[in-house]
């Protein structure tokens, strides 16, 4: 039996990669490497020392997903990251993005059926809350109202696999709620590789870190948090990697369809990340602060409790670990993924 990661070579795809490996799992990934690079995948031999199948191969292209499918007659399940993710992109794009994200899962989908594989786990956000009514979030929140295109995907993602759900019960849908993933592998060997200048905050933490960028701009300190600057829930890549195993191993044996946020249930703010990066590390992040960031909330963050009590799943890593590992990863590759 083996699992289909899609999009296994991005951040998450290929830190989940190696959890699967490492449990014991054998694993077929595809990507498009329209986000990512092939030497990722060296990585992940490196770091496990074990191989695995790896298809080119694009979610829109349906003869290139049936060709996976045909000749690994053992994949019996599916965890599927493979989608866009950039925020201000999606709203510059949005055909590309409903495109590549919603008809890319629903081929995906197509595919799984005409093959007798129906067990999916799918990258879902915290976005689709969009801003929640009170914190900590609970997964009975209201979903709806995505502030974004991308968002949009997610919510209407999440629908589709409700609806495929409803029409076949032998479908099993475990739909994971990440919140803020950062960090990187221990070994220094696998992070976070965005193009050109940052959107998030850790990844552009780092490169201010690493002094390829003269400072942070925390945007607005004028929230109603505790520093008046934007409070999230940070994960470590690697904890949110190890959810995908249970999340699994749960819904394969419970059968149905779930949801799960996947957090640590802690909120930090822009400041506290400051800190924490400095006390993990011993460098000093210089800051501006600018105005507010359109669309930006004051504060979200989890309530994770469901998947302690029904995956048996909780964070390991803090933030000193985070930004620790995050910073590991960027001095050791300063510029990214190369050949
Ligand atoms: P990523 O961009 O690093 O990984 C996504 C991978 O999918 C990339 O390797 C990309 O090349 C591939 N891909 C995209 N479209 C494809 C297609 N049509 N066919 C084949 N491959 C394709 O992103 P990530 O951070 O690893 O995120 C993985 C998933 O988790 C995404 O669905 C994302 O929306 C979701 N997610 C991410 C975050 C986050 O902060 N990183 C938060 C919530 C949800
Ligand atoms: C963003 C996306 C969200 C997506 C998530 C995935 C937006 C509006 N939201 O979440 O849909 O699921 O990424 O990772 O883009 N910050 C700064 N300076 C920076 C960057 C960020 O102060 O240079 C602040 C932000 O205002 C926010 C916090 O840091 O308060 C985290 O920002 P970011 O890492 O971009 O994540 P989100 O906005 O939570």
């Amino acid at each position: 039996m083996s699992v289909l990661i899609t999009g296994g070579a991005g951040f998450i795809g290929s830190h989940t990669a190696v959890e699967f490996l490492n449990a014991g799992y054998d694993i077929v990934i595809m990507d498009n490497f329209c986000n990512s690079k092939p030497v990722v995948l060296d990585r992940i031999k490196q770091i496990t020392g074990k191989d695995f199948k790896f298809y080119k191969a694009d979610l829109l292209d349906v003869a290139s997903m049936d060709k996976i499918f045909e000749e690994n007659p053992d994949i019996d399940s599916v965890i599927h990251f493979a989608g866009l993710k950039a925020v201000g992109e999606s709203v510059a794009k949005p055909r590309e993005y409903y495109n590549n994200n919603v008809t890319g899962t629903l081929n995906l989908c197509d595919c799984m059926n005409r093959y007798g594989v129906k067990t999916i786990v799918f990258s879902s956000s915290a976005t689709v809350y969009g801003d929640p009514d009170e914190v900590p979030i609970k997964e009975t929140a209201k979903v709806g109202n995505a502030t974004n295109p991308y968002g949009e995907t997610k919510v209407m993602i999440e629908r589709i696999l409700k609806d495929i759900y409803i029409s076949d019960k032998e479908w099993k849908v475990s739909v994971l709620r990440y919140f803020n993933p950062i960090g990187a592998h221990a070994s220094g060997l696998m992070g976070e590789d965005p193009n050109g200048i940052p959107n998030n905050l850790m990844p552009y933490i780092t490169k201010v870190a690493a002094g390829k960028l003269p400072m942070l701009h925390v945007f607005g300190n004028d929230y109603d948090t505790h520093d008046g600057t934007g409070v999230r829930d940070y994960i470590h890549v690697v904890d949110l990697a190890r959810a995908h195993l249970k999340a699994l191993q749960y819904i394969e044996k419970a059968g149905g369809i779930d949801y799960f946020n996947i957090g640590t249930g802690n909120g930090y703010s822009v400041l506290d990340i400051v800190k924490a990066y400095n006390d993990a590390t011993g460098i000093e992040i210089k800051y501006v602060i600018d105005p507010r960031r359109p669309g930006d909330i004051a504060a979200c963050y989890a309530d994770p409790t469901k998947a302690r009590e029904v995956l048996g799943w909780q964070a390991e890593f803090g933030i000193f670990e985070m930004c620790r590992d995050s910073n590991n990863w960027q001095s050791k590759n300063p510029n990214g993924y190369t050949e």
